[in-house]
């Protein structure tokens, strides 16, 4: 919408997973959309069948998966107006990546959005470089366990060398950041067979030749400028008036190893000028909360002086403002999260939350510029579709069906009625969650707990607050 398309809404939306493995992403959205249809395809038997295994305990019943590969998708899976292909593109040989392209160009609709993930040059030489190193050493290794014992093995190794030269220090950083990574993401993806990163031009071009243009990186934060040094900007200066040419050079300057780009009909007209007035269509999330030392600093400040606030999210992001409308809507959000507010009610409150008399087209003006700003800088979400997710929790709490069925069957990463990854925290909460199915009040939680009612209450407060409780 900020760039001049006109994608369909949200909530009643056809999406497409290509590659969609068990169906992790596919059977979120399907849960969070309740009116959207979801089709999800992957080569995998395996993954389709856990997949919709665990739809049907969730009674999904908008979303389906099908087992098929993408070489053998000539015709007649219909149109999506949105289409998601997650860590697929780099990891499947070149007949499969021109299949997956293909299928895009052929389902999409005529005002469709793709997304696209794949490791990107230049950042991902250092990725080969590992790579190359974990391949040679797990090489005549077949079982998976002892090949990434075997890999991590070696990692610690390079990790402990105390004075590494400079280039060694580059890899033995990054190994550290491997380390951290889970078996399954170790696995298939630094140890995959196949692991192919692209210059972001070559995957553009790529697109094109199926009849698909740039549209943007699903992140806006990762394309903005700001974080370019000042002495890059004669440089940047002297460039083509061409997004593709300026998102490369961003790359270089930020040695990127990894891109989600969206992609639409190359006969779609693309206004790269972000036209903040669609701001006033979408619904505003915020997670950011004033932060603490801010507070106390803005009671010492002198009456004179407008004081000023920082919030914060979760992820580190902040903002600083003395100006009442920017505090007052930032207020706002923090009281209606995890829920989002519609541009207007949160244009009412923030108004109401100062002693500002100016027209209300102008505060509506300066609301659209900063929540853009916002946006960009991750402190808002800008949504399609207010997420249907309990504010403060219900007398009858009910945690989500998915999310419910995912903790039945052990997992550990349960998927938040936000589209997130959730975990169930201490010894309180998983036995607490097992009890959200909306027939048990929150006194007899207590009772059926045997936990004081204040430490049932904060933990279901923070099961609300990262979206697992379903809006009445
Ligand atoms: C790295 S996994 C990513 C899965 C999922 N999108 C995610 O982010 O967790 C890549 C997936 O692509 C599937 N895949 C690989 N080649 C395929 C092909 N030719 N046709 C269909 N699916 C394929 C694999 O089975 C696997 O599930």
């Amino acid at each position: 919408m900020l760039f001049g398309l006109d994608p369909s809404p949200a909530h009643a939306c056809r999406v497409l997973e290509l590659g969609c493995g068990d169906g992790g992403n596919a059977l979120s959205i399907a849960q969070a959309l309740p009116e959207a249809s979801v089709l999800g395809v992957d080569a995998s038997p395996v993954a389709i069948e856990r997949g919709t295994a665990l739809a049907d305990a969730a009674a999904l019943e908008n979303v389906r998966l099908r087992c098929a590969m993408f070489e053998s998708l000539t015709e007649g899976l219909g149109s999506f107006d949105y289409i998601v292909s997650h860590g697929v593109y780099s990891w499947v040989p070149p007949p499969a990546r021109a299949a997956l392209l293909a299928c895009v160009k052929r389902c999409l609709a005529p005002k469709g959005i793709a997304f696209v993930s794949y490791n990107a040059y230049p950042g991902s030489y250092l990725r080969d470089m590992a790579r190359d190193i974990l391949a040679y050493h797990v090489r005549d290794i077949e079982d998976p366990q002892r090949k990434l014992a075997a890999a991590q093995e070696l990692m610690q190794t390079i990790v402990a060398i105390e004075e590494p030269s400079p280039f060694a220090r580059v890899l033995r950083e990054h190994m550290e950041r491997m380390l951290g990574y889970s078996d399954a993401l170790l696995f298939h993806d630094d140890l995959a067979e196949v692991s192919t990163p692209f210059y972001f031009h070559e995957f553009v071009e790529h697109a094109a030749r199926h009849g698909l243009q740039f549209l943007s990186e699903a992140d806006l934060f990762e394309s903005q400028m700001r974080d370019l040094p000042d002495s890059a900007a004669p440089l940047m200066a002297g460039l083509p008036d061409d997004a593709v040419v300026r998102e490369q050079y961003l790359d270089f300057f930020k040695n990127r190893m990894f891109r989600q780009t969206l992609l639409c009909h190359a006969e779609a007209s693309v206004n790269r000028a972000l036209d903040d007035r669609e701001i006033e269509r979408c619904w505003i999330a915020s997670s950011a909360r004033p932060s603490e030392e801010e507070e106390k600093e803005e009671q010492q400040v002198e009456p004179a002086q407008p004081p000023q606030q920082t919030f914060a999210t979760p992820e580190g992001f902040t903002v600083t403002s003395s100006e009442p409308l920017v505090i007052a809507a930032l207020h706002a959000l923090e009281h209606a999260w995890p829920q989002a507010l519609s541009f207007r009610e949160l244009l009412e409150q923030a108004i109401a939350g100062t002693d500002l008399e100016v027209p209300i087209e102008q505060a509506a003006a300066r609301l659209r510029e900063v929540l853009l700003q916002a946006y960009l800088a991750r402190i808002a979400q800008l949504l399609g579709s207010p997420p249907s997710v309990a504010g403060d929790p219900p007398e009858r709490p009910l945690a989500s069906a998915l999310a419910r069925s995912q903790h039945a069957a052990g997992s550990h990463a349960l998927s938040s009625l936000l589209h997130a990854n959730a975990r169930l925290e201490d010894e309180l909460e998983p036995r607490l969650f097992e009890l959200l199915d909306g027939t048990h009040d929150r006194a007899e939680l207590a009772r059926e707990l045997d936990a004081p009612p204040e430490q049932v209450e904060e933990a279901l407060a923070r099961l609300a607050w990262v979206g697992l409780l379903q809006a009445e």
